[in-house]
């Protein structure tokens, strides 16, 4: 790090703090967060820790690492620490972490009636035989066994082992999970935790097995490793323990602890913890702490959506927490610590709450809509923050689009030193749709892609942005850059063909009471004032339910109609769907779900349900959020002309983004970013083999 001191206002965020026998060098601490890299992809997983440990974080953790086959976690991703070919690939990890001045940190996991184990097809352990409230297909089937005491002395002494395990290669710090509602907190939770023996009744009692696990760590790990446990000291329904309850078992194991490990939720309610910015602020979980902190005087490490270096030094300064926790942040930005050291605040990618990290998690790879190199260290060799030179810089780019996926584009090309990169749109501002989609009530934080882009782009001298232009084919071809790359973008069908569908909806040509997403946000046409709008919602992401959202506090009396199970389908993976779905209610939204549209006129909608009974609805105004389509037609023609575009010089036109296939955010920013890195490959238009790991074959 740059040897200048941090600003006046963060430097507490850059004292040392010990925790038990070791010193982490500053307030940040990278807490537990699931990759699906783990074990399974042991330099994918080492490389993405070991930039965070070289963005300055001080302790870097693994996501849960479960202690044994009662707690095989297949098909979801955990860091096992099993065995010694498991602590073979931890070590490689470790190391990673260690070089760049880090603590490593394990997080110890027993699922308990939550575990998977779709692998080792042991049952379920638990402290009553209570199912586990989390329903299909996300949770377990069946009942689970009811843990005899033979089964609590095997866990307590799977915690060591794996504890043994971790010290041995070189892991500072063990968390032993007692939170999310896993083995522990089912235990810990009346809810769960019937039992009538010495591990149940009481808080005391309903502690001891949690208590007893932390002695035996701590007597197993001796000095050589701090012990830490992470609680989620609130739950928004039943199945975990109360605030209150969470301070006294703070009293009560405080001397088995070194640190802390605090946030909220369970496997039911994660958005409580992951917590989107359309539904939760920063700094959420304050207050809890406050309570939390008159029960210990052991360092706190505290997760609350921390974006804000201001916010994340006033709270430690106020003694509420010793560490800032995130998972978020430092998957937006690795170099987040670094940064605000150095000062170089307007530098740092905030996080922006989407989520699309767990919903690209829960689909096998871990992913942000920030960050394009999250993942992607060892993949596909790249750096957060540094990019290789050009070899041969002198080559006049021009952008055409400066959405999330030309921006990215533009700022890579110009950061890898090309002459001259000219970034074109037709509207004044840059962000493309994006600029729109912050308007709808809840997403203002998903500017935050655009912000941090501006400032990028005021800070290359070889970039220039050229707004409020638009080019025909033919004037690209007389622009004279040596290559052009098409980012245009998307729109939104106006016909009604949907994924389930893929014909046009009869009846909806031509009406005039029909919207698009593009009409209400961007040409900011309405429907008339205060009247019957249904919104079809075929696609099942935030558009949807934000444009619902938006005409109910418009006036509009808004019914949703979607194919899918629920209002939103997304957003239960983004971990918004439940909020979003209360406020529409809250709001007077009808939600009509399981209906697909077959036909529209006269007022009147129609179609059928999943029982294929008919459903009608009357509405004055409809809108379709249904699918997108590449707004590509420049690159059509500039492709078509073949002839032109030699005569033209123009080396190669490229196409990226919505405009070549419509997708997320992190998607299409994706693709912008790898061509800025693989614009010299043979055909940049065709993504580079990316590094596979796979596990070793033996015949
Ligand atoms: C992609 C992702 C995976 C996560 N996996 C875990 C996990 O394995 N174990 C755990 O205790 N918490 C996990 N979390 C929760 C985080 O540790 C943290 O409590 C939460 O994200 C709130 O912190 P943040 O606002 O800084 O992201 C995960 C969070 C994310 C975003
Ligand atoms: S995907 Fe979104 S919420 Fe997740 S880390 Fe990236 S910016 Fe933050």
């Amino acid at each position: 790090m740059n040897r200048v001191p941090p600003a006046a206002h963060h430097r507490v965020l850059f004292e040392p703090i010990s925790i038990g026998s070791k010193t982490l060098r500053n307030r940040f601490f990278n807490v537990a967060h699931g990759t699906a890299y783990g074990v399974l992809r042991p330099s994918t997983w080492a490389s993405y820790r070991a930039v965070r440990a070289e963005g300055g974080w001080a302790a870097v953790s693994t996501e849960f690492s479960s202690v044994g086959p009662s707690s095989d976690e297949s098909p979801l991703h955990s860091s096992d620490i099993w065995d010694g070919e498991d602590g073979r690939r931890h070590k490689a990890m470790v190391d990673a972490v260690h070089e760049h001045g880090a603590l490593a940190s394990i997080e110890l996991h027993h699922g308990g009636a939550h575990a998977m184990r779709r692998l080792s097809r042991e049952p379920a352990l638990s402290p009553s035989g209570l199912a586990g409230e989390l329903p299909p297909p996300a949770g377990p089937l069946g009942t689970p066994k009811v843990m005899t005491l033979e089964d609590i002395e095997r866990v307590e002494q799977s915690f060591v082992d794996a504890a043994v395990r971790a010290r041995d290669v070189g892991y500072d710090i063990v968390d032993v999970l007692a939170g999310y509602g896993y083995l522990f907190a089912q235990f810990l939770s009346a809810f769960h935790n019937h039992r009538t023996d010495k591990y149940g009744g009481s808080l005391e009692n309903r502690a001891r097995f949690w208590i007893e696990t932390l002695g035996r760590v701590r007597d197993a790990v001796g000095a050589d490793c701090a012990v830490a446990s992470r609680m989620s000291i609130q739950t928004q329904g039943p199945w975990g323990h109360t605030l209150d309850e969470s301070v006294e078992l703070v009293r009560m194991a405080d001397p088995l602890v070194d640190l802390w490990d605090l946030n909220v939720g369970s496997v039911l309610d994660w958005g409580s913890d992951i917590s989107p910015s359309r539904v939760i602020p920063e700094g959420h979980n304050v207050e809890l702490f406050t309570r939390v902190r008159s029960a210990t005087q052991k360092p706190i490490v505290g997760v609350s959506r921390w974006t804000s270096p201001d916010l994340m030094a006033e709270v430690v300064r106020s003694g509420v927490i010793d560490l800032i926790g995130s998972a978020r942040q430092s998957i937006a930005d690795p170099f987040f610590p670094q940064k605000v050291y150095e000062g170089r605040i307007e530098d740092i990618r905030e996080c922006m709450g989407i989520n699309h990290c767990i919903s690209s998690l829960d689909r096998g790879n871990m992913a942000c809509a920030q960050n394009a190199t999250a993942g992607e260290e060892y993949r596909r060799g790249w750096h957060p923050e540094r990019f290789e030179p050009l070899e041969r810089p002198d080559v006049s780019v021009l952008v055409v689009g400066a959405g999330p996926a030309g921006l990215e584009a533009a700022i890579g090309l110009a950061r890898r030193g090309a002459d001259m990169v000219h970034l074109v749109d037709s509207a004044d501002q840059v962000g493309g749709h994006l600029r729109q989609v912050v308007d709808l009530p809840g997403l203002r934080e998903w500017g935050r892609f655009i912000d941090h882009r501006k400032i990028q782009i005021d800070k290359l001298p070889n970039l220039q942005l050229i707004a409020s232009t638009t080019l025909s084919a033919a004037e690209i071809l007389e622009y004279g850059a040596s290559h052009v790359v098409v980012a245009t973008g998307a729109r939104w069908l106006d016909t009604g063909l949907a994924p389930g569908t893929h014909t046009p909806l009869p009846g909806v040509d031509g009406l005039e009471w029909v919207f698009t997403p593009d009409q209400l946000l961007a040409r900011g046409d309405r429907p008339v004032s205060g009247c019957r709008v249904t919104v079809y919602d075929a696609e099942g992401s935030y558009m949807g339910s934000g444009l619902s959202q938006l005409l109910a506090d418009e006036g509009y009396k808004v019914s949703v109609v979607t194919p899918h199970a629920q209002v939103t389908a997304e957003g239960d993976l983004t971990l918004d769907g439940p909020a979003v779905r209360r406020s529409l209610h809250t709001s007077g939204v009808a939600m009509y779900r399981n209906v697909s549209l077959t036909e529209v006129g006269d007022g009147l909608l129609r179609g059928a349900d999943e029982f294929e009974e008919p459903f009608l609805l009357e509405t004055d105004a409809l809108v379709l959020v249904t699918m997108r389509a590449p707004v590509d037609d420049v690159y059509r023609q500039l492709v078509s002309e073949r002839n032109t575009l030699h005569e033209s010089e123009i080396e190669a036109v490229l196409c990226i983004g919505d405009a070549q296939s419509p997708r997320p955010l992190a998607e299409a920013m994706f693709d912008g970013h790898r061509l800025a890195r693989e614009f010299e490959s043979t055909d940049p238009s065709v993504p580079l083999p990316y590094r596979r790991e796979s596990l070793q074959f033996v015949k």
